[in-house]
């Protein structure tokens, strides 16, 4: 599979503060990549980095083989990273289809975008029905479903979702998390940040472990659920 993203070596501040030491990791076409952490880990740090609204201090990102570093957020979009933010980013005042047609807001976008909310409709086909109603009075599940669909807007060759299932009840978490795989047979690349290990290893090919700004542990889901190490830390058996 050819590689989509590889993040190289990346060290990132926030001031005197070092978030990121010498993180490095790759996504093929086609795969889950989960990011996975614990509060503070650095895993927004990272999908920030990668989406451009963070500049590392040294290292590199290369993204369909070219280097991305220092190309600035709106032509990294162009280009098809699309971020779901953690905390969703919608606009809540906006009805579902005014969120919808603000996300398409690079050509990229606006180029098939009556083809492309059909699909997204029929992905989400409780947002068709909502389309008229203000993002703010829609539940949870749905405004994460909102977020993602204003994410596949952009026609994405990489979708970096922020913790999805956040907030959400455990049977709308799985919906969420499962829906990643549904993207994946899709033809999507995506790159899941999650804390919650054991939902995210279902549905991931490989996954990164990350503690204080470094990677200790990366491989197969199936590796990672066997390891001990992430046994006693993250499932907590
Ligand atoms: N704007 C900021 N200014 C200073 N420090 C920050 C800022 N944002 C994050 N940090 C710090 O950087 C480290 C990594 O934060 P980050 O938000 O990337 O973690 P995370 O893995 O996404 O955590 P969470 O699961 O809580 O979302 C933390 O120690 C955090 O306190
Ligand atoms: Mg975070």
């Amino acid at each position: 599979m050819a590689e989509l993203l590889k993040v190289e070596n990346i060290e990132v501040f926030y001031g005197e503060f070092q978030a990121l030491y010498g993180v490095s990791f790759h996504v093929d076409e086609g795969e889950i990549v989960a990011l996975l952490g614990a509060n503070g880990a650095g895993k927004t740090t990272t999908l920030k980095t990668i989406s451009g609204l963070l500049r590392p201090r040294s290292g590199r990102i290369l993204y369909e083989g070219r280097d991305i570093t220092h190309t600035p957020p709106h032509k990294r979009v162009e280009a098809g990273i699309a971020h779901v933010p953690e905390g969703r980013g919608i606009f809540p005042w906006l009805t579902v289809m005014e969120n919808l047609k603000a996300a398409a807001y690079v050509k990229r976008a606006r180029e098939r975008f009556e083809e492309t909310l059909e699909f997204v409709f029929s992905l989400f086909p409780i947002l068709k029905e909502r389309r008229d109603q203000q993002a703010g009075t829609l539940s949870g599940g749905e405004q994460q479903m909102l977020a993602i669909a204003r994410a596949l807007i952009l026609r994405p060759r990489l979708l970096m979702l922020d913790e999805p299932s956040l907030g959400l009840a455990p049977k709308l978490a799985y919906n969420v998390i499962m829906l990643t795989k549904q993207l994946r047979d899709e033809g999507y690349t995506i790159l899941l940040v999650e804390q919650n290990v054991r939902l995210s290893l279902k549905v991931a090919d490989r996954a990164y472990v990350l503690e204080t700004g470094r990677i200790v542990k990366e491989g197969s889901s199936a590796e990672l659920e066997r390891d001990p190490m992430i046994r006693a830390a993250y499932l907590g058996m």
